[in-house]
Order: C-alpha cells, then structure tokens, then sequence
C-alpha cells in the first residue's frame, strides 16, 4: 500500500522564484534564504518520494473571483507553470499522477470532504516556488506532484480545525491506495506577512516561532486556533498557515503512531514582505 513518509512545510514567497529565474540567489540578501534551504535539497535527494501531494493556494492564477473552490484536487497528467507579476517562471512543466490523485478524490469524498475536481489547471508561484526551494534548478521536477489548492485567499476560508481533519482523511487515502509509493504532504504559504492596508509589511517572529513549536509537539491543539488570532498576529496573509495543518493532520503520530523526527527547521525574516519558515517532519 502507499504510505506517508514524512511532510514539508515552506512559505512561498514570489521574489523568492524571482531571485532564482533572474540568477540573483548569491546576493547579499538571498544568500541566508536558500542557506536554509542547503539541507532539505539533500535530504529530498536522499529521501526521494515516488509523489508529492503539494497543498498549496492558487492567488487568483487558475481562479478568479469567479469561481473559488475552497479545497481543489489537481487530477491532470500535466500542469503548467503560471503566474502573476513576474510572468510565468522558466521552470519545468509539473507531472501529476492522475491514478492516485483521482483515488485520494473518491476516498476523501467518501470520507465526506467536499473537493473539486479540476482537470486542466495552471500553477503558481505558491506551488513552483517550493519546488524551487527543495529541487534547486534541474531540468524536470524529481517525481509526479498532485496539487492541492486551498482557497485562502477570498473569505470565507477553511478554518484550521477543518484543515486538519481534512489532512487526516488524505492520509487515510493514501494508505488505501493500492500501490507500494512513497507519498510526501507538503504543506505551503506563510509564515507571517500582510501585504495591504495599513498594516502592510507585518512580521511577527514570535508568533511564527511559537506556531512551528505547536505545529511539531501539538498540532491537534493548534487545529483550535481561530481566523482572527492569524489575522490579528501573523497578518491577513498569514491565514496561509491553516495549510500547514493540513499536512501536519496527515502525519502518523495524529493516527496514535509514534511522534515525528524534526530533521530541519528554519526561520529568516524577512524575504520581501515575507517571514520564511520551514520543517522538514519524517515518520518513524
Ligand atoms: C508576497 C508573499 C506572498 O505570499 C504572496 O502570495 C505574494 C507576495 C511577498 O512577500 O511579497
Ligand atoms: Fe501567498
């Protein structure tokens, strides 16, 4: 059967693309960002999954305001990289894997979450950049990825609890699914940033630090944190983060299996208006 073998979590600053495609990542200023990153490109090298299961928003690429699905399930063979400000970013096509995406759609149906199923499908920067920032440059991705998008952007959005629960049923799925692969959960967006108003540019460390602290030792705990502490602390865009639960849900020790290993975690402000935070968790 296939199993979950460990899940990620990285914010997914667009600048971030930019510093890469533009060749500018020796700079001054990006040079502590990918640093953080050294680790997890030989650690993904060395622990090579046969799928991603990438949860991640869509910043109105694929959706607009005229239709917003709140959790969407990438079955496509293929998807192409898009996006806004910079353009669509010089990076390679993104294989799905329509057989285990469209099994993880009945089953987490079944388990009574309401997904969207989305054949044809443009990425973004929310789903390339994290790529990028455990891939590096190479010429095709190193396995099939199966976006997940949540909408996280246009209220009213999935709460935390929600996410959580829902990245339990995705592990049920996937440990139903006949077949012997390695999955990773990657969970995206974050960490603290407001990007309008008069608050734009806010960046609370310590929230942040506190959030991956909880995120490791008491995710179930975390689950409970309502919208408007995110907002409040972390930034409108910080409300990002209820994607990491839904990764954090899908891990072994939330199904009564042992405690996950903590092989990386990283943390820089800022990354344009952006905190970078990152985990690395594996299942034992
Ligand atoms: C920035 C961060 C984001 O999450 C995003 O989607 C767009 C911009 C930023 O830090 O500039
Ligand atoms: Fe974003």
């Amino acid at each position: 059967m296939a199993k979950i073998t460990a899940s990620v979590y990285t914010s997914h600053v667009p600048a971030i693309g930019a510093a890469l495609d533009l060749g500018k990542s020796g700079e001054p200023y990006w040079q502590p960002v990918f640093k953080g990153y050294d680790f997890s490109k030989q650690w993904l090298a060395e622990n090579k999954p046969d799928v991603i299961f990438l949860v991640y928003n869509d910043h109105a690429t694929a959706f607009s305001l005229e239709m917003i699905p709140t959790f969407a399930i990438g079955t496509a063979a293929e998807f192409t990289p898009a996006d806004e400000g910079w353009g669509p970013r010089p990076v390679p096509k993104v294989i799905g894997h329509p057989e285990l995406a469209a099994h993880i759609a009945q089953s987490v149906i079944q388990q009574d979450f309401d997904l969207t199923i989305v054949n044809k499908m443009d990425v973004d920067h929310g789903l390339t950049v994290p790529l990028s920032l455990m891939c590096g440059q190479p010429q095709a991705w190193p396995c099939p990825v199966i976006p997940f998008a949540v909408n996280v952007v246009q209220y009213p959005v999935p709460s935390g609890r929600r996410c959580f629960e829902l990245g339990k049923a995705i592990r049920k799925a996937v440990e139903s699914f006949d077949k012997p692969l390695k999955v990773q959960i990657w969970g995206t967006g974050g960490m603290s940033h407001q990007l309008q108003g008069p608050r734009a540019g806010l960046i609370n460390k310590e929230f942040d630090n506190a959030f991956l602290d909880q995120l490791i030792a008491d995710p179930e705990g975390l689950a409970s944190k309502p919208h408007i502490d995110y907002v409040r602390e972390a930034g409108s865009e910080g409300i990002e983060l209820v994607m990491w639960l839904i990764a954090r849900g899908a891990m072994s020790d939330v199904a009564c299996g042992p405690a996950p290993k903590v092989a990386h975690r990283f943390y820089h402000v800022p990354a344009s208006n952006t905190a970078v935070g990152h985990l690395i968790l594996e299942n034992k």
